[in-house]
């Protein structure tokens, strides 16, 4: 069966002008003393590729653990489809249709490329390992075509322990895919990989989701990778929105320059330069 035949393939969604899928309001966390969120609030459309940015510490990895129910928000509101999801347990937001890649990729290293697959098909079916005699012959056409997808069908029957990095980030995808997720949230998708496989990895998440219609929100250190990608920008520092914009706007944007560029280097160089700013001077001159 191909990725075609399963109706993989939808019109390109074209974001601006598609739903509001996601919205996200006032949403604050606190540790302690420190304000990891604050006011956050936003939208993201169906179909859209939202990049996240700011520096490290900016809360980027906060806001979307309390997404995709790790953490419960203190203040606000998280809206996925019409549904409140705020405070909700992670499980109940993934079968909302909310799925997540994780920084460092994570398959069963015992079992085949499929067989991950495979397990994942499992659980968005909700069946249970011991009705099934084994994992290798549960739905093994469909996660050949999720593989396919992914560009690993000649790697099905390999064991994930041989795999090459880069080939494991991209049976994370097709195994965050496995549930078909109407958004997929994305905590450095690119981390320790090569700059050529990076561009790799965005240039074919970026078609499929197109071609799944899948939304996708995104935090990366990469510049290359998100002004390349993104349909937008949304940059936090210290917690708070600064800028929510397209990548050319946010190019031209004085205070994101400002925050990233406290050693004077372009934007697009490490965002570690800006860790240091003085956001509420910022705001006084913005
Ligand atoms: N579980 C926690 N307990 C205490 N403080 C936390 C916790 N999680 C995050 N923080 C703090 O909240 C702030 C935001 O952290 P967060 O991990 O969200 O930033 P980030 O933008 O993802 O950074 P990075 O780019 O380094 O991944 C930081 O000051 C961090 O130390
Ligand atoms: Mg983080």
């Amino acid at each position: 069966m191909t990725a075609k035949q399963m109706h993989f393939d939808r019109e390109p969604a074209n974001p601006a002008s598609a739903p509001v899928l996601l919205q996200v309001d006032g949403v604050g966390k606190s540790f302690g003393g420190v304000r990891a969120n604050a006011d956050v609030s936003f939208g993201l459309h169906a179909g859209e590729l939202l990049a996240l940015i700011g520096p490290n510490g900016a809360g980027k990895s906060t806001l979307f653990n309390m997404i995709n129910g790790q953490l419960r928000p203190d203040t606000g509101s998280i809206i996925f489809d019409g549904t409140d999801i705020t405070g909700r347990s992670p499980r109940a937001i993934w079968r909302l249709g909310i799925g997540r890649t994780f920084q460092v990729a994570q398959p069963f290293q015992s079992m085949t490329t499929i067989e991950n697959v495979q397990t994942a098909l499992l659980s968005r079916d909700r069946r249970l390992f011991n009705i099934v005699s084994r994992v290798s012959d549960y739905a093994r056409e469909e996660a050949l075509a999720l593989l396919d997808l992914v560009q690993l069908a000649d790697q099905a029957d390999r064991p994930c322990s041989a795999m090459a990095y880069g080939d494991i980030k991209r049976l994370e995808l097709a195994v965050a895919l496995a549930h078909r997720p109407r958004l997929l949230l994305m905590d450095e998708p690119t981390a320790g990989m090569a700059p050529r496989e990076r561009i790799d990895l965005m240039a074919l998440t970026r078609d499929l989701v197109q071609r799944l219609g899948t939304a996708v929100l995104f935090t990366e250190h990469s510049m290359d990778v998100v002004f390349g990608y993104a349909d937008r920008i949304i940059v936090l520092a210290r917690g708070h929105i600064i800028a929510d914009d397209t990548p050319a706007a946010i190019r031209e944007n004085q205070l994101v320059a400002q925050v990233y560029l406290g050693s004077g280097a372009a934007l697009g160089q490490d965002l570690d330069a800006g860790r240091d700013i003085d956001l509420d001077r910022h705001r006084e001159i913005s």
